[in-house]
């Protein structure tokens, strides 16, 4: 197949591209490039990269294509808080645009990258599966609702829309965040030698490897329209306990680098406590994630063993601060909104 991937430079995006080569599939990537070229320099020769804002979706980026799989935009609570608006133009506005010129250019299949934080705001307790009334909270699940429900809207016989509701991933990739749940105890563990359990860590959280969610999104496109065409899928490993993730990290850490503490911390301002089903994706599609937090865990130590752990900090693999000094930096040199904002002086055509 010929797979247009937008946010193909981001952190599920970079591993996806990679994952599609293997496979034999064709990739043209559009993507702002928040965090450059680098995730995709090893691939480059190989692959197609359009840098542009998916808020100018142009007719031509679509020629040629068999399906998409739709990932750009932001992609967590904060820095959707940062600038709603912008958050709501990119993920659920562009995400309309980006289908509708997929209908118009002949692009059937769409996998679209949504987020399980949709059944965040329901009661606590119960697990979640796709048939659950949603409960989206803050302007990053609004926008992923309005997103989906465009395009659903759309499903027809010429046009498969796929929903696929990510847990929250973990694990290594050439964009790395450590801004993740488990990503960020990996970090703490490495660099503090100790994790903070924020309210007793009693809330639960569905999680997924970065490789199972990329393999996901392959199996949504390769699979028969007839099975897919309109479903909503969650991805997840498994539902984590905050606490036994905390254990979990801090035992395959110490193993490696001396023991890790795990001391107590105030409860967040926003808990998050959900947990979701994913019997769906393998009694329809024979997928399930299978690799654990063990396994990824040790993948991440492996990955940032050689490496100066105080490097971990750097803003860039946390996407707040990363868009916030971004912001910073172009204040004087760009016209206002440049980083995060469309109109004038926000268009990257190079
Ligand atoms: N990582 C997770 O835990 C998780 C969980 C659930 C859902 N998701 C969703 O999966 C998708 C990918 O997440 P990720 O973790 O790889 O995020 P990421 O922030 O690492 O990557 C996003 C990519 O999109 C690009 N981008 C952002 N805005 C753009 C714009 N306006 N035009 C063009 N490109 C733009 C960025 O440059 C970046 O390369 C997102 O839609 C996110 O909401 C992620």
């Amino acid at each position: 197949m010929r797979v247009l991937v937008t946010g193909g430079g981001g952190y599920i995006g970079s591993v996806l591209v990679r994952r599609l080569l293997d496979k034999g599939h064709a990739v043209r990537v559009v993507d702002r490039l928040y965090w450059g070229m680098a995730p995709l320099a090893e691939v480059l020769p190989r692959i197609e990269v359009v840098h542009a804002d998916i808020r100018d979706a142009r007719d031509e980026w679509f020629t040629g294509i068999d399906g998409i799989v739709h990932l750009a935009g932001l992609s967590n609570d904060p820095t959707a808080n940062f600038d709603p608006e912008a958050n709501w133009q990119m993920n659920a506005v562009a995400t309309a645009e980006i289908a509708a010129a997929c209908l118009r250019a002949g692009v059937q299949r769409f996998v679209f990258g949504s987020s399980c934080s949709l059944y965040d705001g329901l009661p606590d307790g119960a697990t979640y599966d796709e048939d659950a009334p949603i409960a989206p909270r803050g302007p990053y699940a609004e926008s992923k609702r309005y997103a989906e429900e465009s395009l659903l809207q759309m499903a027809a016989d010429g046009f498969c829309p796929v929903i696929l509701r990510q847990g929250t991933v973990y694990g290594v990739s050439p964009r790395m965040r450590l801004d993740l749940v488990v990503n960020t105890f990996v970090k703490d563990a490495l660099t503090q030698g100790r994790l903070l359990l924020h309210g007793g860590g009693w809330m639960s959280r569905p999680l997924v490897d970065v490789q199972d969610a990329a393999d996901a999104q392959i199996t949504a496109l390769e699979a028969p329209a007839d099975a897919v065409r309109g479903q909503i899928f969650n991805v997840v490993q498994d539902n984590y306990q905050i606490r036994d993730l905390a254990m979990q990290v801090a035992e395959s850490v110490g193993q490696a680098h001396g023991s890790v503490a795990i001391n107590m911390a105030p409860e967040p301002a926003l808990v998050r406590n959900y947990r979701c089903a994913n019997d769906k994706l393998y009694d329809t599609l024979g997928f399930r994630p299978a690799r654990g937090v063990t396994q990824s865990v040790d993948e991440m130590v492996a990955a940032f063993g050689g490496m100066d752990t105080a490097r971990l900090a750097h803003p860039r693999y946390y996407n707040l601060d990363w868009l916030v000094l971004l912001t910073e930096a172009h204040a004087g040199l760009r016209p206002f909104g440049y980083v995060l904002r469309r109109g004038e002086g926000a268009r990257v055509s190079e």
